[in-house]
């Protein structure tokens, strides 16, 4: 049994079979092939956090493939009266074939998994967001062909897409440029970990110097979910942050845009970049789509 807890819980080769078994997946949905490939298979969604992507791709996805997915907003379910989370597991296990968990503390998803008898995927933490960055790659290289070797600029926030494009840089093989403001870098452990796995992430001080020549600039929202009091604050820490013409100028005439959504426009990215013909941010919602599909069979062994 395997969970999908990081990114670095796949193989190189496991990430791109299920690469190219999203592109299928695509397809067939497209041609209206009927793919039911999880029939009588149930998918519990244990949600801490708010969600429009995730958990729409999952319930949709688990439709697709023949099976039922079960929405279970903590606050609605026994844990979120303090039912312990080794509990909820044990139960849970006992009850569906596999789980996908919205949380903040990435710990919470471990100690589930640890204590779950079915796969569990990360369905976005505080620390990763690991679901989000197979889309991003899928996305990239249908319009551009393959990733490896190609400059990816993150601007922003060290957060939880951060890390995730960090380890995805040891999976994919893309090198990494990241530009976040003083006191708000990616882990430096995780960062260390990637590096030591043959991530290639170099740290740069400024958004341009991350988008010169990138093939790829990509940005999320400056506060994420759990820091809404920082929001003023961040706001002008931020600032020279966002993403705007000038540095898509700076990126090669073919780079594209893309951010994981929801966006803040005049914020992290202007809406002549998110709206203007580099962006890919609609093909990249949608992939979520088909990469979980990809990802729900391979994990239930399909
Ligand atoms: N990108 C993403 O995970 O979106 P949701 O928060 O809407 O699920
Ligand atoms: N960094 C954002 C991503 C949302 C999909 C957050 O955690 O809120």
């Amino acid at each position: 049994m395997k969970h999908f807890l990081t990114l670095l819980d796949l193989t190189r080769e496991e990430a791109r079979f299920l690469l190219v078994r999203a592109a299928e997946l695509k397809r067939m949905l497209r041609l209206g092939e009927r793919h039911h490939t999880l029939p009588g298979k149930t998918l519990g969604l244990v949600f801490d956090k708010a969600s429009t992507r995730t958990r729409v791709s999952f319930e949709v996805g688990m439709f697709h493939l023949g099976g039922h997915a079960l929405f279970l907003h903590s606050a609605a379910t026994q844990l979120g009266r303090g039912e312990p989370i080794e509990d909820s597991a044990r139960v849970l296990s006992r009850m569906v074939d596999i789980i996908a968990i919205r949380t903040y503390a990435h710990e919470t998803v471990q100690r589930f998994a640890e204590h779950a008898s079915v796969p569990v995927i990360n369905a976005l933490t505080d620390w990763t967001h690991p679901c989000q960055i197979l889309a991003d790659v899928f996305t990239y290289e249908e319009h551009r062909g393959s990733i490896e070797g190609r400059v990816v600029a993150w601007i922003g926030d060290g957060n939880n897409m951060a890390h995730s494009w960090i380890n995805g840089s040891v999976i994919f093989g893309y090198r990494l440029r990241i530009a976040s403001p003083p006191g708000y870098e990616p882990d430096p452990g995780l960062l260390q970990a990637a590096r030591a796995l043959g991530a290639e992430v170099e740290l740069c001080g400024d958004p341009w110097a991350a988008a010169e020549q990138a093939d790829l600039v990509t940005t999320d929202v400056w506060a994420s979910m759990g820091q809404e009091d920082e929001q003023a604050q961040r706001q002008k820490v931020f600032a020279s942050y966002r993403v705007d013409d000038a540095v898509m100028l700076r990126a090669r005439h073919d780079a594209l845009f893309m951010h994981c959504l929801p966006a803040h426009r005049g914020e992290e990215v202007t809406s002549s970049v998110i709206d203007g013909p580099q962006s890919v941010v609609w093909d990249e919602a949608e992939n979520r789509l088909h990469v979980q599909k990809a990802l729900l069979e391979f994990l239930l062994g399909r």
